[in-house]
């Protein structure tokens, strides 16, 4: 079995300058990112780039609508290199935008159309979330045959950046919420990757284990100092943010990434949000249904980090994330009862690619029961 795959070259610089010049950023270059990222980080440079933003094609995370209309406006003799710079929604994009255009945005998510890699991608995170920047997924918001919208990740080792650049200053001006909810989404990365029963290796545990300790140790310097004590801590938050995506992209995401993306896609609840809505309660369920499993460990491993004993660090976790983000019923995004049975539908339809690596068999009935006791 496959230990680990980490397929792009990790680069790190101090400043979007210093990467600037040592990639020779030119004219043959694209850089898609957000006018808010673009202004305060690369506006002075006198870059020769073409420079796309997101906003100009639709607000929010990426839909199959925003890519094509992406699509039509960038033709693809245009450019040879991508630089996807911004959060998971931007290197998605990116993702998509690098692959040869061999169907329709909707031909490639439900996989009708072929993926044939044709640009280099350079993938430079501004959030400290989704790991994207190392992985082989592209999500975005489809609508399925039953006319439903989801979330549904393009999935292939082709889509992964050949270069990655982190860079942590471009995270100085990220906002306090979606910093928050992408740095718990890491986590759950960490966390799913860690309890995978099947693909979970030695060496994505020691990148999961990893992710955590930095981010929980981030979390309990926001608890002690404020929001203001990330600022001193965005090179780990961002460097957790890659480990915890190496880590999934061997080992895979679970329950919790499969029962938010119905929610994320229909209430457009921010991914990071949506699935710490729903972690809490999962690990629970985990704990109930086997407890002398690999969540032992777990919860050994989380003691050993936040102190405390095995026994309580479910308890003692979940206390210091709603320290990190104030934890909402489904109720507060929208969800309705009725949801319960629809969204567990999509869920074993849509999502059986994160359904198989649950901790415990994910049943229709548990699917059901962990979205009714979030209600
Ligand atoms: N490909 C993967 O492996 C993977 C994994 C998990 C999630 N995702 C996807 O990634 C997306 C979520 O990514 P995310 O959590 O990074 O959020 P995001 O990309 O949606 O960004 C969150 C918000 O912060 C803003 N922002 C980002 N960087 C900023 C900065 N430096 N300064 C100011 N504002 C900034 C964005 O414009 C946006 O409004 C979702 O679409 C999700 O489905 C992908
Ligand atoms: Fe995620």
């Amino acid at each position: 079995m496959r230990e680990i795959l980490i397929k792009g070259q990790l680069n790190k610089f101090k400043t979007f300058q210093e990467f600037a010049e040592e990639f020779q950023l030119g004219s043959e270059d694209l850089i898609l990112t957000n006018a808010f990222i673009y202004k305060p980080f690369m506006a002075d440079l006198n870059l020769k780039c073409q420079v796309v933003f997101q906003e100009s094609f639709g607000a929010g995370e990426p839909s199959e609508e925003m890519i094509t209309e992406i699509f039509k406006a960038v033709k693809p003799e245009t450019f040879e290199r991508i630089v996807a710079v911004g959060g998971g929604a931007i290197m998605d994009i990116g993702k998509v935008l690098s692959l040869k255009r061999t169907g329709s945005v909707h031909d490639l998510y439900f996989k009708k159309a072929e993926v044939v890699p044709e640009k280099e991608l350079i993938a430079i995170p501004t959030t400290c979330g989704t790991g994207s920047e190392v992985t082989n997924i592209s999500v975005a918001i489809v609508r399925d045959d039953n006319g439903n919208t989801t979330k549904l990740g393009l999935v292939s080792d082709l889509l992964i950046p050949s270069s990655v650049c982190l860079i942590p200053e471009m995270l100085k001006t990220l906002p306090y919420a979606p910093f928050a909810s992408s740095a718990i989404d890491a986590l759950i990365h960490a966390v799913e990757s860690y309890l995978s029963p099947s693909r979970a290796t030695m060496t994505s545990e020691l990148y999961g284990v990893k992710a955590m300790e930095l981010i929980l140790e981030g979390f309990r310097r926001i608890r002690e100092g404020g929001e203001e004590a990330r600022f001193n801590y965005l090179d780990e938050f961002v460097t957790a943010a890659c480990y915890a995506g190496i880590a999934f992209l061997q080992a895979g995401c679970a329950t919790v990434h499969a029962m938010s993306f119905p929610l994320g896609g229909t209430y457009h609840v921010p991914h990071g949000e949506s699935n710490y809505a729903l972690f809490g309660k999962v690990l629970e369920k985990y704990d109930a249904a086997q407890p002398e499993g690999k969540i032992m460990e777990f919860k050994q491993t989380i003691a050993g980090i936040l102190g405390g004993t095995a026994e309580d660090a479910i308890g003692n976790l979940n206390k210091l994330l709603e320290t990190i983000l104030h934890l909402k019923p489904l109720r507060e995004y929208g969800f309705k009862e009725e949801d319960i049975e629809t969204f567990a539908d999509s869920v074993l339809e849509n999502q059986q690619r994160l359904v198989v690596n649950s901790y415990v068999p994910l049943t229709k009935a548990l699917i059901k029961e962990i979205y009714a006791e979030c209600l």
